[in-house]
C-alpha cells in the first residue's frame, strides 16, 4: 500500500527480483492517482488498484474496500510502504498480525506527520527509521526491524530524509523476511 513515490516499494520488488527475499508483490494499492508507485508496479507487471480515500464517507468504510482488494489478489502480508491514511480495526481485523508499517523515526520517537521536521526541531543527534506490526495507535505496535542514521549539523528535512531512505530500502525487505519467518515457518 503506498501514497508516494513508492521507493519502498521498489526496494520490496527489487530484493524480490535479485533473490534475497523469497516472496511475490501480489498487488499495488494507492490512494492517490498518478504517483510514482504505479509506474514501478506497471513496469514489473504487478496490478494496481486506486482506491481514492475521498470517495468513502468513513475510514472504516475505505479499509472494507482495501480488505476486499487484498483478498481478491490473496494477498497473505500486508506492507503500508508509505501509506499515507490512518487504518482502522476494519484492517487489523482481516490481517491479524500480518500488516507491517514503515515510519521515519526510531519509534516510539517521533510519531504521526512530518517524524523528520520532529526530529531536528528536538535537535536528536541520532533518528532513523522503524518497520513495525500495526495496531491501532498510529505509528505504534511491535517493531521487527530498525535502523539509526546520525542527524548531521547541515541537515535539512530533505537530506535527512535521503538519508533515512537509504536505510529504510535496507529494513523494509528484512522485516518482510522476518515476518514470513514468523508466520510461515519458513
Ligand atoms: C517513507 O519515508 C516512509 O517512511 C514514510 O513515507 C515515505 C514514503 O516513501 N511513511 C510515513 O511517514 C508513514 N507514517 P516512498 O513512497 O518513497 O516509499
Amino acid at each position: 500500500m503506498a501514497s508516494g513515490s513508492g521507493s519502498n516499494f521498489e526496494a520490496v520488488a527489487k530484493s524480490i527480483e535479485c533473490g534475497n527475499l523469497n516472496a511475490k508483490i501480489a498487488v499495488l494499492i494507492h490512494n492517490k492517482p498518478d504517483i510514482q508507485a504505479i509506474e514501478r508496479a506497471r513496469k514489473r507487471n504487478i496490478p494496481t488498484v486506486f482506491l481514492d480515500h475521498r470517495n468513502y464517507p468513513t475510514r472504516e468504510d475505505l479499509d472494507r474496500a482495501i480488505v476486499a482488494a487484498l483478498q481478491a489478489h490473496q494477498v497473505e502480508c500486508v506492507v503500508m510502504a508509505g501509506w499515507m491514511r490512518v487504518i482502522t480495526q476494519v484492517l487489523i481485523d482481516a490481517f491479524v498480525d500480518r500488516v507491517i508499517n514503515i515510519h521515519p523515526s526510531l519509534l516510539p520517537s517521533f510519531p504521526g506527520i512530518r517524524s523528520i521536521e520532529q526530529a531536528l526541531a528536538a535537535k536528536v543527534k541520532i533518528t532513523g527509521c522503524t518497520v513495525h506490526l500495526v495496531s491501532l495507535e498510529v505509528d505504534s505496535g511491535p517493531i521487527l526491524v530498525q535502523s539509526a542514521v546520525p542527524v548531521l549539523p547541515e541537515d535539512t528535512a530533505e537530506t535527512l530524509h535521503a538519508r533515512i531512505q537509504i536505510q529504510e530500502h535496507i529494513i523494509l525487505p528484512q522485516a518482510i523476511e522476518i515476518l514470513a519467518q514468523r508466520l510461515f515457518h519458513l
